[in-house]
């Protein structure tokens, strides 16, 4: 299979690499701002040499953020070219669109990197869900923000000093919000949800509340009384509808999730007759990533169809039900609270006046 690769940065590279591997497919074009030496001639500036060449059957995007991801992708959509994709921003803002534009056209649209990074999570999702009832998914999908955490359990670190090591690694962006505020989890919790449930649920539907308050005072309470703080994504189906959100979450020192170390990912389904199944692995990185993309290729490369549902669940987010005792730090002093729905906790952390509140729910 002939194939393109736009964009040239960490996954866009180690695809490229990846694919020299792989048998079968042949990186014919790749689209990049500027010449790229190693690559020699096949580089274009020009998405029209891509989307006009029939040869080139599918298109890897690998530029990320919305635009002209978004163009590119639809394009190469409407011209019947496959595409995959890691980029999870353009995945859940346009979710409905680009799915349907896939059924429109008859190509296959696969993002298996676009959570959990080189994990194949959303593939395993996606095929349990063909013959199982997805009831619930959770799990840490921020490396970020595990190191983070991860460190701040073991060291005697403030959140600051401990960020700033993880931008100098190379794990944190410049501008870490994404990471830290939790909207990189938010959005690979949208996408996990809308695969598990066959639902089209969007980022607005997903509450998030992030780790940037976090304090060395708060992890020593959490070792102190046997908990380990971790961000985790948790969506669910319930008798009305769905549940979803993103919050630190306390966990046991004996649950799987306590123990995962550094910048690694555990992400875990539970379907009415598997039972629970953990994915566990690199959630980032050019060689995981990149593999991730090229197993997606290689799928459809095999013929493997995993088109969606063409019917969806009209169902709605509603966190009211979900309820779990919350760990709250306001005005310098903290409490266990009794059972609180996700929604009153949400409400508190948008309303309160402590530009520090912290809260983490306690995963019983
Ligand atoms: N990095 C990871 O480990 C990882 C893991 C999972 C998912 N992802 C997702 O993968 C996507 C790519 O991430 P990345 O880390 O590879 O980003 P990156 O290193 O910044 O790479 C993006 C590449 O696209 C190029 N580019 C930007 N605009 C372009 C345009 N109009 N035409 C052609 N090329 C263009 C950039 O060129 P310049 O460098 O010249 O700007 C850069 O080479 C994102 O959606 C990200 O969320 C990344």
């Amino acid at each position: 299979m002939k194939i393109a690769i736009l964009g040239y940065g960490v996954v866009g590279s180690g695809a490229y690499e990846v694919a020299q591997a792989a048998h079968n497919i042949e990186v014919k074009r790749v689209l990049y701002k500027r010449p790229i030496d190693e690559l020699g001639d096949i580089v274009t500036t020009e998405y029209e040499d891509i989307l006009k060449d029939e040869e080139i059957e599918l298109v890897a995007e690998c530029i990320g953020g919305l635009h002209p991801a978004y163009e590119y992708v639809s394009a190469a959509l409407k011209s019947g070219k496959h595409v995959v994709t890691p980029n999870k921003n353009l995945v859940a803002a346009y979710w409905d669109e680009l799915h349907d534009l896939a059924r429109e056209h008859g190509a296959e649209f696969r993002y298996t990197a676009s959570a959990g990074g080189g994990i194949p999570w959303l593939f395993n999702l996606q095929r349990q869900s063909r013959s199982d009832d997805i009831l619930s998914i959770s799990g840490i999908v921020n490396g970020t923000c595990n190191y983070i955490l991860d460190t701040m359990h073991n060291e005697p670190v403030d959140f600051a000093e401990i960020l700033a090591k993880a931008q100098e690694l190379g794990y944190a962006e410049k501008d870490p919000t994404a990471d830290i505020g939790g909207f990189d989890t938010q959005r690979k919790c949208v996408i996990s949800a809308n695969l598990a449930f066959g639902t089209s649920i969007s980022e607005e539907d997903v509450p998030v509340f992030g780790i940037q308050n976090i304090t060395a005072g708060d992890i020593k309470y959490f070792n102190e009384h046997g908990y380990t703080c971790k961000l985790l994504m948790n969506a669910g189906q319930t008798e009305t509808g769905a549940y979803a959100y993103v919050e630190p979450t306390l966990v046991s020192r004996g649950a799987l999730e306590s123990s995962v170390p550094a910048n690694n990912n555990l992400i875990s389904l539970t379907g009415n007759h598997i039972g629970t199944l953990s994915f566990y692995g690199q959630g980032a990185g050019k060689y995981p990533t990149g593999t991730s993309v090229i197993q997606d290729v290689l799928d459809i490369e095999n013929g493997w169809k995993f088109s969606d549902k063409s019917e969806k669940n009209d169902v709605s987010v509603d966190n009211r039900l979900e309820a779990h005792r919350y760990y709250i730090r306001e005005n310098g002093s903290c409490k266990i609270t009794g059972p609180l729905s996700v929604t009153e906790a949400h409400r508190l952390a948008s309303e309160s006046s402590d530009e520090h509140f912290f809260m983490a729910g306690i995963r019983e």
